[in-house]
């Protein structure tokens, strides 16, 4: 397949508003080649026509690029240390502001209100944002497979979810009322400032270089002096201090 990715890049972003060019290029291509192999065309023309007129076809590009698998918990031992670091941090700023970026279903946020619940931290915002709005539709609805709570023990499941099914658990009021959700794209959207804690996890891997360190640059912006910054297990941030960003602990990061 001969594709052109300019014109299909240009396209995407006048259209969708999604900037496609800040992520790697060959996955990106690799992805696109094989949605469209899925809904049956053979050239980005042909596949930017269907997208237009098909709702759920382009609900599927949406979620197909994206990429957007999540689970509570995830990479436990992490959120183990993060948990450590920000029961140390809320002494110092004892209303907390904590940003779940790129969060997905909300299983990252709300992984987040159940370690305050647990830390009786009573005094915390937690906002959590994402580029798809479908996707927070399900985040708000938090409604979850066992695949995505596995990593939480039975006790806390029982405390924190009423179980609708064999394989359907709600989650309770009581966490959901403390995440408030909004749609925002990391690459064009306007940051949130005065942040104690950002939790951005599993998406500036999907990004090119120039666009992710633009992304911690803003991370580090919008952290008050002292906030720190909690990545995913493969995002190692090099040379940090560049961002005014000081490693802490494994894959946490606090502004200088
Ligand atoms: C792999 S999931 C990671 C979810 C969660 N942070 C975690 O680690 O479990 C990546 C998420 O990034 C979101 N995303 C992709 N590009 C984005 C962008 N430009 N701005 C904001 N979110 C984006 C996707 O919609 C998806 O929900």
């Amino acid at each position: 397949m001969q594709l052109n990715f300019d014109f299909f890049n240009k396209w995407v972003k006048d259209k969708l508003g999604i900037q496609l060019d800040a992520y790697k290029e060959k996955q990106m291509q690799r992805r696109i080649a094989n949605i469209m192999e899925s809904c049956g065309v053979n050239t980005l023309e042909a596949y930017s026509k269907l997208l237009e007129r098909d709702p759920v076809a382009k609900q599927e590009f949406l979620e197909h690029i994206t990429i957007n698998v999540t689970e509570f918990y995830r990479n436990r031992d992490l959120f183990d240390t993060f948990e450590k670091n920000l029961v140390t941090l809320n002494r110092n700023f004892p209303r907390l502001k904590i940003w779940s970026a790129a969060c997905s279903i909300g299983a990252e946020p709300y992984t987040l209100a159940m370690i305050l619940q647990k830390n009786k931290i009573q005094t915390a915002k937690i906002v959590a944002t994402d580029i798809d709005r479908t996707i927070l539709q399900r985040a708000k609805t938090a409604v979850y497979k066992n695949s995505d709570i596995k990593n939480i023990p039975i006790s806390d499941r029982n405390e924190y979810f009423n179980q609708l099914s064999t394989d359907e658990f709600a989650l309770k009021d009581g966490i959901k009322r403390q995440v408030l959700f909004k749609k925002h794209d990391l690459l064009k959207d306007r940051y949130e400032d005065k942040c104690h804690a950002i939790v951005c996890r599993n998406v500036t891997i999907y990004f090119k270089n120039d666009a992710r360190d633009e992304v911690y640059q803003k991370f580090s912006d919008s952290l008050v002096p002292g906030g720190i910054l909690f990545t995913g297990a493969t995002e190692t941030i090099n040379f940090s201090e560049n961002f005014g960003l000081k490693k802490i602990d494994s894959f946490i990061y606090q502004k200088m």
